[in-house]
This record gives C-alpha cells, structure tokens and sequence, in this order.
C-alpha cells in the first residue's frame, strides 16, 4: 500500500512542473516520459498488482462491482484524473490519463471500464459544458471514488447512428422532463448521476439534441435489468427508463441544441481511454503468453524457444507498441489543445484490435489451458471483445478516419 498511496496532490503539483518541457520531449517510450509519468505509471502497477490482479477473477466469474477498490482510486485521485485540485480531481493531463488506465486494465479491465466512463464521459462532458454550480455539484463525490457517473447516448433503436436518438425533453413550469429509454449504459446499475442525451426539437435531427445531467433520485428514472455479458462482467451496463422524469431547469448541460457535439466531444476523449483500456487487456495477455510459454515445455525445451511461439510473441508486442504509441499522440495532442478526433479513433481501432488479436494468440499460446478458467487467458478473450464495441464500433473508427483524412486532402 505504502508504495501507491503517495499522494497524488504532490504528484499533480510535480507534474505541472514538469509540464513545461514535457511538450518538447519525445513520448516514444516510458523511459523516455517525465519522472512524473513514470512514477504515476509505478504507482498505478503496483495498486493493479496488489489489489485489482489477485480479484479481477472473482469480479468477473461473480459479476461484482470493484466497489472497495474504486474508493482507493478515487483516494489515488483516479477516478478524475485530469480534473482541477480544487474540484477534487488530480489535475494531471490526458497522457496520464492513459498511462494510469492502461495499468488498471491490465490488472482487471472491468475495474478500467468503470474508471474510463467515470474520467471521460461523466466528468468530461460537465468539466468543460458545466456552469460553475453544476461543475461544484457533481463533480466532487465523483471524482473521491464516493459516487460514480455514467453517460447515456445509445438507445435500443440507435447505436452508430447517434444522431438519431428518440428520448425527448420537453420543458416544464419549473425544468425538463424526459420521456425514453437509453440502453447498454455502462456504470447504469450503480451511477449516482448521468450525462444524458434528448432531443428537444424533433424538427432539427441532430441540432435538436440537448445534454442534461440527470441524478438517480430524480423521480421517474428507474433502471432495466442488469445486462449478462460476456466480458468486463464487473461493470455493469443496463438502460435508463425515462418515463415523465423531472430534473430542475439547471440541469440543462451547455446551450440547448449543443448536446450532440457535446456527446461527440466527449466520445473523442473517451475513445482515449478505451484504447489504453485495450492497451492493458493486450499487454496482460502477452504477459500471460510469455510467462506459460517459458514454464511449458514441449519437444525437450520451454516452448518459448519455437519459432512459431516467438512469432507470436513478436506480433502481439508489435501490434501493442505501434497501438501504444498511437495512443499516447492522440493523448498529447489533446493535451496541447491541437484536434484529435482522427487520432483518437486511429488509436481506439489499433488498439482494440492488438487486444483481441493478442487475447486470441494467447489462447493459442496456452492451448487447452488458455480454455478453462484456471488461467486469465479466457477473460483476456472475453474482455478484449467488447473494445472493438462500445464508444463507436471499429467500423465507426473507420468512418471518422476516412472522414477526417477525406477533409485533410479537400474533399469534404
Ligand atoms: N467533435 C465535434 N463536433 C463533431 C464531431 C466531433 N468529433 N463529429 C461530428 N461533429 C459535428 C459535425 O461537425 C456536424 O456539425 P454541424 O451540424 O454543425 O455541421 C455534426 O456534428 C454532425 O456531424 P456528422 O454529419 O459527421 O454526424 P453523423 O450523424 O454522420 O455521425 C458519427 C457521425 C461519427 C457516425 C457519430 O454518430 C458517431 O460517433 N457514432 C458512434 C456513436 C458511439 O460512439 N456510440 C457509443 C455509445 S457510448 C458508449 O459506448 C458508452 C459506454 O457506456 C461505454
């Protein structure tokens, strides 16, 4: 415990330092990062090591929300870490952001979901559309690890097409009121609060969507059964029922009409944190590879002397690497306020495919012992699956790449 619970106060205020020349050094590896990096790096591995690796198993067979271990985050200030001291996040960047998230999720990737919507999508979208009232109300508890948030876009007639969300908000004497239903909602069974999206002029498509942020208490939210996944069963993803909800006027996120490029913002960002969540996923599974291949022994040697093994080997470290470094530029062009939406969706693509390529090959690697649950490597399989899913499939990558790169030679 000693080692990660160094406060993050210090770090943050280290870090800043840090900040200044951290633009003109290179991101291409670790060892090349600030100290600061490094050491939130270190603390985060050994927090994953210690206290996410040993349960991450249970977690999953159980489907048990980390709860006791995301308290500790938000104490490590985890759980916002790129949100101001003062409102009780870390204040760190968004390179952070994706080094402490790909260490979480290579200890248990549930635990690096719940962190990912509570960082990115919850506190993202009210940290920078909020009023100041808004930003001290439902910012605090959630970034202490107290409370987490969700962030509800996708509906059970639209996923890709998030413009064309049907849930409406329709003013009130004294608010809104929200009639519809949200679904596949990470973090809905427990969230204290979401970013919600509704239409409030049904005549303007996607101009017409407004954000809200919704608390649990409000009277006429409640919430759908508890979805049976295949992976990141730790987490928990259910819809949220709308039928005549009331939320005070003051709960309106940005102007109203501004709520999809709002969503898109906020997805930008949070497809930052699902490409090191996959990060973590790929890694723990060629450490798993890597580590059965050198105690396996077949044709009188560890297999891990097989070329065909070492092939391997040398595929999952590459996919992961260039997945990596894709990741961290995305991450520091949005710290240096330059556009990153291509970037982010470049680094989401690669890096959930390295994770479901490398969580496969793992498998491979370990044979019938990869099948059965004695050994990671089938949650590995299991939890890699859905990055290719959520905050916009790989085909939605796809599109957002060509689409920016269509833009860049001329030809919007
Ligand atoms: N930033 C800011 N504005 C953006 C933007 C961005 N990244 N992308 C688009 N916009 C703006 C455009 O400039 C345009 O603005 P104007 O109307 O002013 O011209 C407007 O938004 C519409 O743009 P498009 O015509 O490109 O929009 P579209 O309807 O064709 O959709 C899309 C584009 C990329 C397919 C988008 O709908 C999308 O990203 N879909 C995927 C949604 C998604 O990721 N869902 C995941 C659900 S969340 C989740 O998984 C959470 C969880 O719980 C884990």
């Amino acid at each position: 415990m000693a080692a990660y619970s160094r406060s993050t106060k210090v770090l943050a205020h280290v870090l800043r330092c840090s900040l200044q020349w951290y633009g003109r050094r290179s991101i291409v590896s670790l060892s090349s990062l600030p100290e600061t990096h490094q050491m939130l790096h270190k603390t985060c591995r050994d927090f994953a090591e210690n206290e996410l690796k040993p349960l991450a198993a249970k977690f999953d067979r159980e489907h048990l929300y980390p709860k006791e271990q995301i308290r500790k985050m938000g104490e490590l200030g985890l759980m916002a870490v790129d949100v101001p001291e003062n409102l009780g996040g870390s204040g760190l960047d968004y390179l952070a952001y994706s080094i402490a998230m790909e260490e979480i999720s290579r200890g248990c990737a549930s635990t690096g979901v719940i962190m990912s919507v509570n960082n990115s999508l919850y506190l993202g979208p009210i940290l920078k559309f909020g009023t100041e009232k808004q930003k001290e109300t439902f910012i605090p508890p959630f970034a202490a690890g107290e409370q987490i948030g969700c962030f509800a876009l996708s509906e059970p007639g639209n996923g890709s097409d998030a413009g064309a969300a049907s849930t409406v908000a329709r003013p009130s004497d004294d608010g809104w009121t929200l009639s519809g239903t949200k679904s596949w909602i990470t973090n809905g069974y427990e969230a204290e609060a979401s970013v919600v999206f509704a239409t409030t002029d049904t005549s303007k498509k996607h101009k017409g969507i407004s954000a809200f942020i919704v608390p649990k208490s409000a009277t006429g939210l409640s919430l759908g059964k508890k979805e049976d996944k295949l992976g990141i069963r730790g987490s928990s993803t259910c819809s949220l029922i709308f039928e005549d909800c009331s939320i005070p006027k003051d709960n309106l996120l940005g102007e109203p009409g501004l709520g999809f490029k709002i969503a898109m913002m906020s997805l930008d960002a949070g497809r930052i944190g699902i490409a090191s969540q996959a990060l973590g996923i790929a890694q723990a599974a060629l450490d798993c590879a890597v580590e059965y291949a050198s105690k396996r022994n077949a044709f009188g040697s560890p297999i891990l002397k097989l070329q065909t093994i070492q092939t391997k080997i040398a595929n999952m470290a590459l996919q992961i690497e260039s997945a990596r470094l894709l990741t961290w530029r995305a991450a520091a062009l949005k710290d240096s306020g330059k556009p990153f939406s291509k970037e982010a969706a470049m680094a989401k693509l690669a890096a959930s495919e390295a994770a479901t390529y490398s969580a496969h090959q793992c498998i491979q690697v370990l044979g019938g012992m990869g099948y059965v649950t004695d050994m990671p490597a089938e949650r590995h399989y299991r939890d890699a699956r859905i990055t290719e899913i959520y905050e916009g499939t790989s085909e939605i990558q796809r599109l957002v790449i060509a689409s920016n790169i269509i833009k860049e030679y001329g030809y919007s």
